[in-house]
């Protein structure tokens, strides 16, 4: 894919579904009582591994116009006659190992590459607390075969923060007789937690530690996924970067375990409006206008990284353009995401002439510099090739994106939106 560099970044646009909130109705609706309906389901290729996971487990699901999903749902789910493959998705691998454990069959989960890549100990761990048999390649890696049953409740701290592992330990918990506990060392998105709000579980949150009661019977819903704002980033880090940019993003979810990136942008000088506000099954959803103002630096580290995760690239890749820069630290998880995204930021970033310096757990991207046009390795990694178009977007000459097509992951229509609100 060629990036040609921008003159300003107009237009108005709303957004396929979230993907974190896409996976957790799919699987939930599975095991609901009745069929759930969901309008604006998310486009990305990891959802469609959860639909067809969820598909040979024997739910009935119907994909129709508008991207509505309808998912009939059962008492019990069925052992599949085949490996599930879990495709580049690391949510759908681990949330459905948690169903899976407390299911009475054996399956196995699958990857490509890159998922079979990451680690998966964090979810392994608690669920064979809770009594389910677990198999792993090289104890931590996928494939995973699963020997789920009967488990017993637990009250587990997590070593990592992971909203995956918390929403695995939850969706084991839901299946288990008694009361099972998870404590995050720092808060994540909670969007597990509201979707079995939304389904009729009653879950409590004291602090940083969220129960439920095994045994709940879930009633199935009709909704409206809203706009994804892990996609909406890469588009308002770009207005974010031209004088003159305006542009506004509606239905989109504002949960604030997800918005951080309104807040980081805001710290740097863009203006941001919020309108249209309102709650739809405890999720915050409305409009939002950006408009560029000078971009001063920022310094993000502890929970707002781990709040941030999935817009740190993004954030990185713009931060040449920033008048201060800016510093991440305490993000080593993204070593371990869909690629090293600590590694490949900082060789994208000095492909085109920036500087900048690695750590362990993070990247400092010093601000005021000017990039070129350079070719663009995005490892497979679909926020890697999209946080580099928004790059190229400002640089001296056009870039290439190599593998530009790993953007279909999460957002397929990403290329396609970029150059209806790009002007050249
Ligand atoms: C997700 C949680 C995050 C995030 C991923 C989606 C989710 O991963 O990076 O893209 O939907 O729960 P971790 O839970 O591993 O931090």
């Amino acid at each position: 894919m060629i990036i040609h560099p921008a003159k300003n970044i107009l237009g108005s646009l709303r957004l396929p579904g979230d993907k974190s909130v896409s996976h957790r109705y799919a699987m939930l609706g599975a095991l609901a009582q009745g069929t759930t309906r969901l309008a604006n389901f998310s486009t990305g290729a990891d959802c469609a591994s959860t639909l067809a996971c969820l598909r040979e487990l024997g739910c009935t699901i119907r994909s129709g116009e508008d991207h509505v999903v309808e998912i009939e749902g059962r008492e019990r789910l069925v052992s599949p006659t085949a490996s599930l493959d879990c495709g580049n998705s690391g949510s759908t691998m681990r949330m459905l190992a948690g169903i899976l454990a407390g299911q009475e069959f054996a399956s196995t989960l699958h990857g490509d590459g890159s998922l079979s890549r990451r680690p998966m100990a964090r979810v392994i761990l608690p669920l064979r607390q809770m009594g389910a048999r677990i198999k792993a390649a090289d104890g931590d890696l996928p494939p995973l075969e699963i020997h789920g049953g009967t488990l017993q409740a637990i009250d587990y701290r997590m070593p990592v923060a992971s909203a995956q592992v918390k929403s695995a330990v939850l969706f084991a918990g839901l299946q288990t007789p008694g009361e099972t506990s998870v404590e995050e060392p720092v808060r994540t998105r909670d969007h597990t937690e509201q979707a079995l709000r939304a389904f009729g579980v009653e879950v409590t949150r004291i602090r940083n530690r969220v129960t439920l009661h095994g045994g709940q019977k879930l009633q199935a819903i009709q909704a409206v996924v809203p706009g994804d704002v892990s996609s909406a980033a890469f588009f308002l880090c770009a207005a974010a970067l031209f004088p003159g940019s305006n542009l506004v993003i509606e239905n989109l979810l504002l949960n604030p375990t997800r918005a951080s990136l309104l807040d980081v942008l805001k710290v740097l000088g863009a203006r941001i409006s919020i309108i249209n506000l309102e709650e739809r099954y405890g999720e915050l959803v409305g409009t939002v206008k950006i408009e560029h103002g000078t971009l001063r630096g920022t310094t993000i580290s502890g929970g707002q990284s781990v709040s941030l995760i999935d817009e740190l690239p993004v954030l990185a890749a713009i931060a040449p353009y920033t008048q201060g820069g800016i510093e991440i630290r305490d993000a080593r998880e993204l070593r371990v995401k869909e690629s090293d995204r600590i590694a490949l930021v900082a060789r994208n970033l000095r492909a085109m002439g920036a500087t900048c310096d690695e750590y362990e757990d993070g990247l400092r991207v010093p601000g005021a510099q000017k990039l070129r046009g350079a070719e663009i390795d995005s490892g497979g990694d679909h926020r890697i090739a999209m946080a580099f178009a928004v790059a190229a977007l400002r640089a001296d000459g056009e870039s290439t994106i190599r593998g530009a097509e790993a953007a279909r992951i999460s957002f397929p229509e990403f290329f396609e939106m970029l150059d209806q609100i790009a002007e050249r």
